[in-house]
């Protein structure tokens, strides 16, 4: 057992992901290196590789178009013995990356020197902001995966989720409604000091989805037909002679994966990004609400510092006040009238913010006040 040890690496450690661009001379150039956080989905709970000694995976990315390359090297590969076989880690990561990640170096590095220069990420740009760390400029873009570039584009970065978010899920990038997915990708853009060159690095991205929320005239919901007790939702509802025109009703948008690479985390990037498209969907006529799915405590302490920081340049927020008057009554539960009721729904219906996530926000800035 113990022998079998010596031949079992912690998959973390093991893999490192580079960022790599062309150099003017034509060489290849590592911009950014890390290790993976989390590989417990792709290589079982463990999250160790058995099979090999001083195993060195390099997942290489090209910095701006995000095309992989996966290289495997080690010293002494196990021979099967019975059942015990060493893991086939190309085979595993298939399922996790695309063909082109497999292909030989040779083939990556031509193909990333072939990028021209006027590349730009897809979609159309929507913010800039500059860079806190240097003299970079930070760019979003804005995109949606119906473009084939887009699903390109996400499908070679969606390792990325399994590797940052924990629990975090694929987007299945050939899904028949890819356009009610919005992608914003974050960018540094900054030049190259030995030629001035323009070169773009892969920051991060957001993906997000929009759900109707139906607000038909007639019929109202009414429980399914089936038995089941159920509310008649969307797809059930008969939509008549077909003149809604979906891309008008009320909707909520979700945001679904939210991620940073980490050279460029603890920078105000995320924060950045989150506050700037929720500047874009306030000015969303159709949205309601802009929800988070299964946000995690890092994502969540970041938009509680956002969503506040917001509200506070509101002037009705400012008028927020803990009603004095009231008195407490004794069962402890504080009354729905300590704050003024319709002051407080409406703010939150205006600054678009989920119930929960407003009362959260409303007590974290409460509760500074009273300090
Ligand atoms: N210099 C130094 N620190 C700064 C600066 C700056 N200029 N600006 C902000 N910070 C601090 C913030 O105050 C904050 O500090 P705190 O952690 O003590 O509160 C911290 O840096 C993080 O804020 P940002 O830099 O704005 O956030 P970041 O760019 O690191 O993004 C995120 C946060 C999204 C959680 C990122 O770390 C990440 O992608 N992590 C891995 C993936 C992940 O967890 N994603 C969220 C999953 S949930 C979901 O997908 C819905």
């Amino acid at each position: 057992m113990a022998e079998l040890d010596n031949w079992s690496s912690n998959a973390s450690d093991a893999i490192v992901i580079s960022v790599v661009s062309p150099t003017a001379e034509g060489a290849i150039t590592t911009v950014s290196k890390f290790h993976p956080k989390f590989t417990y989905s792709i290589f079982g709970d463990e999250e160790r590789i058995f099979g090999y000694q001083k195993l060195h995976i390099n997942l290489r990315y090209n910095a701006n178009d995000m095309r992989p390359h996966l290289g495997i090297q080690y010293k002494k590969k196990f021979q099967a013995v019975g059942e015990t076989e060493p893991d086939d880690i190309k085979k595993i990561l298939k399922e996790f990356l695309p063909e082109v990640a497999f292909q030989k170096a040779s083939e990556f590095e031509a193909a990333i020197k072939a990028v021209p220069e006027s590349w730009t990420p897809p979609g159309e740009k929507v913010a800039s902001f500059p860079s806190t760390k240097d003299d970079s400029t930070m760019e979003m873009w804005k995109a949606n995966l119906a473009d084939p570039a887009v699903k390109q584009l996400v499908s070679r970065i969606q390792i990325l989720v399994s590797f940052f978010i924990e629990g975090g899920t694929f987007l299945d990038v050939d899904e028949d409604d890819a356009n009610r997915w919005t992608i914003y990708f974050l960018y540094c853009r900054k030049s190259d000091p030995k030629t001035s060159k323009q070169i773009y690095e892969f920051a991060g991205y957001c993906t997000l989805y929009s759900f109707y929320m139906l607000q038909l005239p007639t019929p109202p919901a009414s429980p399914a037909q089936d038995g089941s007790g159920r509310t008649a939702a969307k797809d059930d509802l008969d939509l008549g002679d077909g003149n809604y025109d979906l891309s008008q009703l009320p909707c909520r948008s979700r945001i679904s994966q939210f991620l940073i690479t980490p050279q460029y985390q603890g920078q105000g990037n995320g924060s950045r990004l989150y506050g700037e498209l929720y500047k874009q969907y306030l000015n969303h006529p159709q949205t309601i609400e802009l929800t988070v799915e299964d946000p995690n405590e890092a994502f969540d302490d970041m938009r509680d510092v956002c969503d506040l920081t917001y509200l506070r340049t509101r002037p009705d927020f400012q008028k927020l006040r803990i009603n004095s008057d009231i008195r407490l009554p004794k069962n402890g539960l504080v009354p729905k009238n300590i704050l003024d009721p319709s002051l407080y729904d409406n703010i939150r219906r205006a600054a678009k913010i989920a119930p929960r996530q407003f009362a959260r926000v409303v007590e974290m800035h409460l509760m500074s006040r009273l300090a």
